[in-house]
């Protein structure tokens, strides 16, 4: 009985989730406006709104498209070498008729802004050309920086195909968490971030002859602290080829910077994009998004989708919908390969994207923004545009970082057109109006410079002892890892360190089994201390149950989330080995185990407050435990949390419960008796920051 009365009140919070999770949708979607639109399906008739009855008799199974030619082609195509073909293919790229000018430009100049369209070439070929022209005969490598690890790690694989050599030797890639190089390596493909990392050890970058910062545009974080490191040591070292690429035409300001670095420009070769606006406001665009995909695959010729969505769990849910929509017509319509492609997806699953669309299918990949410039899928040739995007925001006021779901910008809007028309004559559908595009779209992204917590560049910057720096992780993890050799709990702090690292996806929760998931989710709450303990835990009886599926699919677990955390936890474990700490267990030590968490994440805590919200010590600020939490309905005195989302509400995510006397002894120089034992207390503690 005891179970039902827990099982229905979760029931009540999941409510609660799920009605912001809509709330983000509709705050973001309400600056496209929608007054009176209740009905999607009404929304999009306006796409093909005079071709109804060829939806129909497509459906009906009317016409099928002649495709003759292509399947001829694409036969005496396969009889090729795979080698050969690429070799072939590498000659049809718009960089390929300037390759001589580039190596040219290349000699006369150490600093290089090129310029041009995504899919010219710049990422895949420019990194061989130089490694053709000489620049790694004396072992140093080529180093091409990306913003995202997907983008990384797909285009080493490409381009180690296109030299064929076995990814990871000759060519290979370093992301977080994942070095695959070797001593062969001369082509070296990172991620931004990761290429700031190795300032630290080497910072001179002797190991590189050339450094290209590739989808510069994209202006991220990394990428805009490297411009100032790689400016440097450009100065210090002649011999140092540096290389900016973009693939927009505002290149002026990186010549400016480096400067006035000479600009190369790649001329584009684009095919016209029809561009379809939505005659109305929309209401919900992740349907909005699905129904059009379909009408797509059921009226227009053949030609592959692809679909800009604003994070996994849109992908997700939309992959989902598209799956059981399909069931639905049945034999109807020719079948659908639906590939999602995100930043967390198995590197097996993101291998599908790149793979030929079956003749008489279609393939729809649901993308985030990665799509829109990091990545070239071949065979697209309708995009649909819903015009939002996740944006990282930091507050300074309070000291929070939020992902919010935004509109994209101009520029943006006509990148993801673009991607349409790259081999053949495309059309984007956009899933609001002109109206909107004028008047509500800026022109320009914001950089993530102008948006986001620096804490933790300052703090990779100032590399922090010695042992922390070796960490891929953030400075407040590095520390609750380092901290854990004091409280001998190294082995626990490490699988919660990995697991904190995937994020929020390890539970699963369909729709029809809430109520199992919850249960099974508050099964690793016994005794109520909160969520790191429990993440602990979920990971423990995964692997005492010799890390079986099966088991994660009782307990409601994600298993790609699981899997990977096993991956990072062996990671730590073997950063842990070089930094010399030694792997201790101390499993029943919940306190420890607390103390060591502390250690890293003292700025995180809150105060409970009599009217049950709880309060940030410096900042005055006002905060919830996250419904998703164990501990929402414990509401422990005093709180440590791992990081802080703005949905309807700032929400603390990842909640544990901490003692008063804990603060006083891990962090003395932030907090004050008087303030952490008295909850009636107003005085606040000494401003306490980042300044560990
Ligand atoms: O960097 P840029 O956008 O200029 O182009 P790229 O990434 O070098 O891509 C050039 C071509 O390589 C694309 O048009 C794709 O046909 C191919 N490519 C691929 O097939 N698989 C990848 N992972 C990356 C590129
Ligand atoms: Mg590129």
């Amino acid at each position: 009985e005891k179970r039902f009365s827990v099982a229905t009140q979760r029931y009540s919070t999941a409510d609660k989730e799920e009605a912001w999770e809509e709330h983000q949708i509709r705050k973001a979607t309400m600056k496209f406006g929608s007054k009176n639109k209740t009905n999607v399906s009404d929304d999009y008739q306006f796409v093909f709104e005079d071709q109804i009855d060829v939806i129909k008799e497509s459906v009906m199974g009317g016409d099928k498209f002649d495709c003759q030619e292509e399947i001829a082609s694409e036969k005496s195509r396969a009889k090729r070498s795979a080698y050969e073909a690429l070799k072939e293919e590498r000659k049809k790229l718009p960089i390929y008729p300037f390759k001589d000018e580039f190596l040219q430009a290349v000699h006369d100049h150490q600093v290089l802004v090129i310029v041009g369209e995504t899919g010219s070439g710049k990422t895949t070929q420019i990194p061989q050309y130089l490694h053709e022209a000489g620049y790694t005969k004396d072992g140093r490598m080529i180093a091409c920086t990306q913003p995202r690890r997907v983008a990384a790690m797909s285009v080493a694989a490409r381009v180690s195909q296109e030299m064929g050599v076995k990814l990871g030797h000759e060519v290979g890639y370093s992301i977080r968490f994942e070095d695959c190089t070797s001593e062969k390596t001369i082509v070296k493909y990172m991620t931004d971030g990761m290429l700031l990392r190795e300032f630290l050890t080497q910072p001179e970058l002797d190991s590189y002859s050339v450094v290209m910062v590739d989808e510069a545009h994209e202006r991220t974080l990394s990428t805009d602290i490297l411009f100032g490191l790689v400016k440097d040591v450009a100065r210090a070292r002649p011999d140092l080829k540096l290389l900016i690429s973009s693939a927009t035409l505002d290149a002026e300001k990186f010549s400016n910077y480096f400067d006035l670095a000479p600009i190369f420009k790649i001329p584009g070769r684009r095919y016209p994009v029809e561009i379809h606006y939505s005659k109305t406001a929309v209401s919900n665009y992740m349907d909005a998004a699905i129904v059009t995909t379909l009408q797509i695959h059921a009226t227009q010729p053949p030609g592959d989708i692809l679909v800009f969505l604003a994070g996994q769990e849109e992908i997700e849910s939309v992959e989902e919908n598209l799956k059981y929509q399909m069931r639905g017509l049945g034999t109807k319509l020719d079948e659908l390969i639906i590939c999602p492609i995100y930043a967390n997806l198995p590197t097996e699953l993101q291998a599908r994207i790149f793979e030929p669309t079956p003749k008489g299918a279609r393939k729809v990949v649901l993308a985030t923004n990665i799509a829109e410039t990091s990545l070239t899928i071949d065979g697209i040739k309708y995009v649909i545009d819903p015009g939002f995007f996740k944006m990282k925001c930091y507050n300074p006021r309070t000291g929070m970082e939020s992902l919010l779901v935004t509109p994209i910008s101009k520029a943006s809007a006509m990148q993801r057109a673009g991607r349409s028309g790259r081999t053949g004559p495309g059309k984007c559908f956009r899933l609001y109006t002109a109206y909107s595009f004028q008047n509500d779209l800026d022109d320009n992204t914001t950089p993530e410079i102008q948006r986001t917590n620096l804490a933790n560049v300052v703090l990779t910057l100032n590399s922090l002892g010695k042992r922390m720096a070796e960490f891929p992780l953030d400075p407040m993890l590095s520390k609750m890892i380092v901290a854990s050799e004091k409280y001998k709990c190294s082995d626990e702090i490490i699988s919660i360190a990995a697991m904190l690292s995937v994020g929020n996806s390890i539970f699963y929760r369909p729709r029809d089994k809430q109520v199992h998931a919850d249960n099974a989710r508050m099964n690793f709450h016994t005794g109520d201390v909160g969520d790191h303990i429990a993440h602990l835990k979920v990971f423990n009886s995964w692997k005492e149950a010799n890390y079986s599926t099966q088991w994660c699919f009782e307990n409601y677990v994600q298993v790609r989330s699981m899997k990977r955390a096993r991956d990072i936890r062996d990671q730590l474990a073997g950063l842990l080995e070089r930094v010399e700490i030694e792997l201790t267990s101390n499993p029943n030590n919940l306190d420890a185990i607390r103390k060591s968490i502390l250690s890293g994440f003292f700025p995180n805590s809150a105060k409970l407050q009599k009217d049950g919200t709880y309060r940030r010590f410096k900042h005055l600020q006002t905060v919830h435990i996250h419904p998703s939490s164990g501990m929402a309905e414990v509401i422990p005195r005093l709180v440590l949390y791992h990081e802080l989302v703005l949905t309807t509400k700032e929400y603390m995510r990842q909640v544990t419960e901490i003692k008063p006397e804990w603060l006083l002894e891990i962090a003395p120089h932030c907090y004050d008796p008087k303030d952490v034992g008295d909850s009636s207390s107003k005085k606040m503690p000494r401003g306490c920051g980042l300044a560990l």
